[in-house]
């Protein structure tokens, strides 16, 4: 049996603040934010918290897997910014869901955290354990962004995407996966409780276009594929320049490669699924699609799938 995707939605705040917005604010430019990041204007959150962003991507990942909120065996939220330390955002979505049989739990790896969710939720899946698994990335981010510094603040923005997991035909699913982390990196990028993000940039970029390139090609030869074989290709989207880096390692054309970078800055562990469920809906990722998707964040974590769709 393979786990594969059955069910997928997302969800980004109406409020757009763009970089000329964050020009009157900080000593920063849109050129600048531009060249560097390929950041045009992001989302925030204004009355929305962290459980609200993810209960919208929910309930649309529900509708469109065709399923009852009882279904669903366990909710995986991936995030770093809970609403409270406790209880979960995952146990504050099961009520307001309805999902009145399942377990649930937050993940933490950044970044990398819906890579871990999904890899997750494929265990279950795949022992017969559990049927529908509900994965979520979600990030407000903005309430953890220091306002004040243009080092941080020009990056990040607030969204959630969801799927919903279930067993899926044979050759279908996941093909393959790579989890990883390595700690001694934890001090390039964290947040101090109650405190704001802080962020070595040079480092993390160091890290992500070494990471996100090895990650992609790891993953492409455990399924037992070639980089030719790969139709879409959907990174973390945190800079397009580290985007652009692993786009070239697997010789992809760039219409091959998933961006809403410029649309939604960096939303951390909901930048995939939000990609993913955009780049369905418009059409480009089709039946039978082999899909590389590949993430890296704080901690510092890593994380790639190989999906046939
Ligand atoms: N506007 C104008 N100038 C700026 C800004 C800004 N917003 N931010 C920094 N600068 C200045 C710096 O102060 C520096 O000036 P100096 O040379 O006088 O000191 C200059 O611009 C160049 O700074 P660099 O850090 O060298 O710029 P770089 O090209 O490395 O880009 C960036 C910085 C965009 C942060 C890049 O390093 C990066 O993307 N790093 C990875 C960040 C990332 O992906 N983080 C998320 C990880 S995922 C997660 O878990 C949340």
């Amino acid at each position: 049996m393979n786990a594969g995707v059955i069910g997928i939605g997302r969800y980004v705040p109406e409020h757009v603040v763009t970089n000329h917005d964050l020009e009157k604010r900080m000593d920063t430019s849109d050129e600048w934010i531009r060249t560097r990041t390929g950041i045009e204007e992001r989302r925030i959150a204004k009355d929305f918290d962290t459980s609200d962003l993810a209960y919208e991507a929910a309930m649309r990942s529900i509708e469109d897997a065709k399923i009852k909120p009882e279904e669903i065996d366990l909710i995986l939220v991936a995030t770093v910014t809970p609403d409270k330390p406790f209880p979960s955002v995952a146990t504050m979505l099961q009520d307001r869901l309805g999902a009145n049989r399942a377990a649930a739990m937050d993940i933490s790896a950044a970044c990398a955290g819906f890579m871990y969710g999904m890899v997750t939720a494929k265990q279950f899946i795949e022992s017969g354990a559990y049927k529908h698994i509900l994965v979520i990335g979600v990030e407000k981010l903005s309430k953890i962004t220091d306002w004040e510094d243009r080092n941080t603040a020009v990056l990040f923005g607030d969204g959630a995407g969801a799927v919903i997991m279930g067993p899926v035909s044979e050759g279908k699913g996941i093909l393959a996966f790579e989890l990883g982390a390595d700690g001694s990196g934890g001090k390039h990028l964290y947040q101090e409780r109650g405190k704001y993000i802080y962020m070595n940039g040079r480092e993390v970029f160091k890290f992500a276009v070494r990471q996100m390139g090895e990650s992609a090609i790891n993953v492409i030869e455990k399924a037992g594929l070639v980089k030719e074989d790969v139709d879409f290709l959907i990174p973390h989207q945190a800079n397009i320049r580290i985007m652009e880096s692993s786009r070239q390692r697997l010789e992809l054309p760039e219409e091959k490669m998933s961006k809403t970078v410029h649309k939604y800055g960096n939303t951390s562990a909901a930048s995939i699924p939000i990609s993913l469920v955009e780049e369905l809906e418009a059409g480009k990722i089709k039946d039978g699609d082999t899909i590389v998707m590949v993430g890296f964040g704080g901690g510092l974590t890593w994380g790639a799938i190989v999906l046939k769709w």
